[in-house]
């Protein structure tokens, strides 16, 4: 392929393409056979690390770093970037929604605080939305239960993506690990105590800890994969709480999603399957039903009460509805507030009502 070729399709001048030749980042490798200096398959797939690498932020330099380096190999490499692009589209996702809900607040006549105007431009998804996760967001005694049974006779534990410390096992000796500073302070005095790290990069030696546990959070997570056999290095039992994206199974299909919000499963591409999060942990998989009253109000935890749905609290402290926008967000809650009120959803979900407990996809990792 040409200088010039790429440069069209890539939307980048035939003077930054040089510039990569001159400073050695990348070099047309190949002749044309009118002798023009042109890029090979290797070449082209060299260009399209950098390119993302930059279009993410990174220097020139940084990213001479991280393409040669030779222990990363190219689907390494689009792993990488697919983490590092969704991260920057949750951030992104939680801006536009802080930036709505300043331009209501303005259109109400209140001025926000220049506390709350930067809040949106924290590092991390969490920084912007988890001021309002406390609201709906706590122990489910039920769940708790089991992933308490599942950390067995464990004494040290490490809980990962702690967050505000919902379903830490009061008992044990645990130790906190959460990237965000808006959640850690948000955790309760007398809380355990908590590292500011992430998943992917946990701060302690091989086989520190009895157990490690992490709950609704591996979905959060840039390598979910990388993130649990870290918590499989550091501990000698791992139990998580997380969900089977694969729509298969005996499960029931949540109406939500089915219904109202098929843009959920837009978030669920490239998820690692069920089989794959449970291999990096070299364990097995139980599943966990949502009991009709769940305490913690996570996504799937109003099924049998929808009308809780409608409460913007609600939705607030749950991340799907920053993360798939807010239009799509305005039109689900639309229609469902429309099938409440005419009866449709009662309908459709007759046989719901008689339910206690759901299986939508929730599953408990033990390893
Ligand atoms: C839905 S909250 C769950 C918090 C808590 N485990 C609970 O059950 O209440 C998800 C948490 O994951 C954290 N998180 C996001 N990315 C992470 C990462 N790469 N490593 C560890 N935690 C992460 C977020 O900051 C957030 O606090």
């Amino acid at each position: 392929m040409t200088v010039g070729r790429a440069a069209e399709l890539t939307g980048v001048t035939v003077r930054t393409l040089h510039h990569y030749d001159d400073i050695g980042l990348l070099r047309p490798s190949m002749r044309t056979p009118a002798g023009y200096r042109a890029y090979s398959a290797d070449d082209v797939e060299r260009l399209r690390e950098v390119l993302a690498y930059r279009r993410l932020g990174f220097g020139l330099r940084e990213i001479a770093d991280l393409v040669d380096d030779p222990a990363t190999d190219a689907a390494e490499h689009l792993r990488r970037l697919r983490g590092l692009l969704l991260e920057q589209r949750d951030r992104a996702a939680a801006m536009v929604a802080a930036l709505d809900r300043e331009l209501e607040a303005r259109a109400m006549g209140i001025r926000m605080t220049p506390e709350e105007q930067l809040k949106a431009f924290g590092g991390q998804l969490y920084d912007a939305i988890g001021s309002a996760y406390p609201a709906t967001r706590r122990t489910e005694p039920r769940i708790a239960g089991r992933i308490w049974a599942a950390l067995g006779d464990a004494r040290t534990v490490l809980n990962v993506g702690a967050g505000t410390g919902s379903y830490e096992p009061p008992d044990r000796d645990v130790t906190a690990v959460e990237p965000s500073a808006v959640m850690r302070a948000q955790r309760p005095q007398g809380a355990a105590p908590c590292v500011a790290a992430t998943a992917e990069r946990l701060p302690f030696e091989d086989q520190s800890f009895d157990a490690a546990m992490a709950v609704s959070t591996v979905h959060h997570w840039r390598d979910p994969v990388a993130g649990l056999r870290e918590m499989r290095r550091v501990a000698r039992r791992v139990v998580v709480f997380t969900y089977d994206a694969a729509d298969t199974g005996g499960r029931q299909e949540f109406w939500l999603t089915r219904d109202y919000l098929p843009e959920f499963a837009g978030l669920l591409v490239g998820w690692p399957s069920l089989a794959d999060l449970t291999h990096a942990i070299g364990g097995r998989a139980e599943p966990v039903l949502i009991p009709w009253d769940c305490a913690d109000g996570f996504f799937e935890a109003y099924w049998r009460r929808p009308e809780a749905y409608l409460e913007d609290h609600v939705r607030r402290a749950v991340s799907v509805w920053t993360r798939v926008g807010r239009p799509a967000e305005q039109r689900a809650v639309g229609a469902l507030r429309a099938d409440l009120a005419s009866g449709r959803w009662a309908e459709r979900n007759r046989d719901l009502v008689a339910l206690d407990a759901a299986d939508l996809g929730l599953r408990l990792l033990i390893a």
